[in-house]
């Protein structure tokens, strides 16, 4: 390894420095919509820059060929872009739980790959404590969130591998518990006893296991705040493996991703009215499709046809659009939009409702809705959709289910019981479209649609509100 001038050392800081600015000036830009393509863009040449001061410590240090680095490079910009390009809108969350995954696993090999380089070459005779002490850490986060990610991949993605209700058994906490003291013992034991490298594959084992076990008891529409709390993990990996590396920059990006991580899942719990406790160790959350009262029980379901939902748009003044999942699956953002126009051309007021856990990634509404340019002043969160609702003379639900049901608010029995829900109900008159009466994400029953003011349009939500559209337009 050649010896690197001072001046070289403090160039390449200053460039990490400079790289660790743009991700929190790209960071601050992203928590608002107008400014949030700017954001991406300012933390993209963040990350351009990241790599090539990699590139140039790695070339000074002649650690590994670079014939090596664009080989890797290649293979993975090629699996990145078709895993880009392939994944639809609705398979975010199982691509960012697959980022996080392969996240917290790659600060997990480098950590072991610097270990044993660096013990094994001799590098770092006396294997001071804080070094040892990083490398396991960094193994035992990176372990928990590579298997728990994969966990919670396959739950979303519906693998029958990975059931999506919550798998629950007798001694689980405990277990949980044991394995996560066993494995502080043996970080602790690296990190006073070196050299003790063979307590890192002991460690990465049982912290894999921890992965699987910690996120099996978890599903339904608790599935948001696990994926928060993963990409947390993710960036607390790659902030220790920064301090195994020595290397400022991984140390601040994995703070913020941790960080912001952490912001996040408490959003979300906020959200869903639940402690964090409760999501990671409640094992609820999900309840059997059609369990409970059967359609008959419950009451009747009134359905509309496009004309009997044209004549009370006719009457109305004011209408509060309810996005979900549906909307997103169907694609249906832009008719939607569409449909919006021809409403206010009739002076008709018009307000979107926006769920926070709507969809299937925080702001997934948002985003749908921004890129059919529907304009940010017509979004209402929670707090004030909620307080608009009882003006509404229509409230029109396009695939929103789980968020719109009221058991939410009086149910102590269901699973999304407590979870902050959209008042609909309130409205004078509820549309509801979707194809179905089929259960949402949480697999509960919605008794919204029994509601006599509620009147279900069935089929598929761009079909139904382009013709809805058409219809408007004509009359
Ligand atoms: P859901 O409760 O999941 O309901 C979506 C509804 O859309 C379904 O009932 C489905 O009914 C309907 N649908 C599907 N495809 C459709 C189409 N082509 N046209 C019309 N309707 C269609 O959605 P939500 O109300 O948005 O609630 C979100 C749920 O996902 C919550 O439980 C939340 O906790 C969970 N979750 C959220 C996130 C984040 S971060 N947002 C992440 C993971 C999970 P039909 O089959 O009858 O059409």
């Amino acid at each position: 390894m050649l010896a690197m001038s001072d001046t070289f050392r403090n160039s390449l800081d200053l460039l990490y420095l400079l790289a660790a600015v743009l991700f929190i000036f790209g960071l601050k830009m992203l928590s608002q919509v107008k400014t949030a393509r700017r954001g991406n863009l300012i933390s993209s040449v963040g990350m351009l820059l990241a790599v090539i001061t990699t590139l140039l410590l790695i070339q000074q240090n002649q650690l590994i060929s670079l014939i090596w680095i664009v080989v890797a490079i290649a293979i993975g910009t090629i699996a990145g872009l078709l895993l880009a390009f392939k994944t639809p809108m609705t398979g975010m969350p199982q691509m960012v739980a697959m980022l996080n995954g392969f996240g917290g696993l790659a600060s997990m090999l480098v950590a072991c790959g610097d270990y044993f380089t660096k013990t094994g070459l001799g590098l770092v005779p006396e294997e001071p404590w804080h070094f040892a002490l990083a490398v396991g850490l960094t193994v035992l986060v990176g372990s928990v969130t590579f298997t728990g990610s994969m966990i919670a991949f396959g739950k979303l993605q519906g693998l029958k591998i990975t059931p999506g209700q919550p798998v629950l058994f007798r001694g689980q906490k405990p277990l949980n518990a044991l394995l996560l003291v066993i494995c502080a013992i043996f970080v602790i034991w690296l990190t006073v006893e070196p050299p003790a490298w063979a307590t890192i594959p002991v460690i990465a084992v049982i912290a894999l296991a921890l992965g699987i076990l910690l996120v099996i008891p978890i599903g339904g529409a608790d599935m948001p705040v696990v994926i928060c709390l993963l990409n947390s993990y993710s960036g607390i990996a790659g902030a220790f493996a920064g301090f195994v590396l020595h290397n400022m920059c991984l140390i601040i990006t994995g703070s913020l991703v941790g960080a912001s991580g952490l912001i996040l899942t408490n959003i979300m719990c906020k959200a869903m009215n639940r402690s964090l406790g409760n999501v990671l160790f409640g094992g609820v959350g999900f309840e059997a499709a059609g369990a409970g009262a059967t359609t008959s029980e419950k009451g009747t379901v009134r359905t509309f046809t496009i004309d009997d939902a044209v004549i009370t748009f006719e009457s109305a003044s004011r209408v509060m659009v309810v996005p979900g999942y549906g909307m997103a699956v169907a694609q249906a953002q832009h008719v939607v939009r569409e449909m919006a126009d021809k409403l206010q051309q009739r002076g008709i007021v018009v307000n979107y409702a926006i769920h926070p856990v709507a969809g299937r990634m925080p702001g997934h509404m948002n985003v749908l809705l921004a890129e059919a340019n529907v304009p940010y002043e017509q979004l209402l969160d929670l707090d004030p959709a909620n307080a608009e609702f009882e003006q509404a003379d229509v409230a029109l639900v396009i695939g929103a289910n789980d968020v719109t049901n009221p058991a939410a608010r009086h149910d102590k029995a269901s699973p999304i019981y407590g979870m902050p829900i959209l008042d609909v109900d309130k409205a004078r008159t509820i549309i509801v479209i979707k194809r179905s009466l089929n259960p949402g994400f949480a697999g509960v029953e919605n008794e919204l649609y029994f509601d006599p003011k509620c009147a279900m349009l069935f089929g598929d939500a761009k079909k139904v509100v382009t013709e809805l559209s058409k219809q408007l337009g004509e009359s």
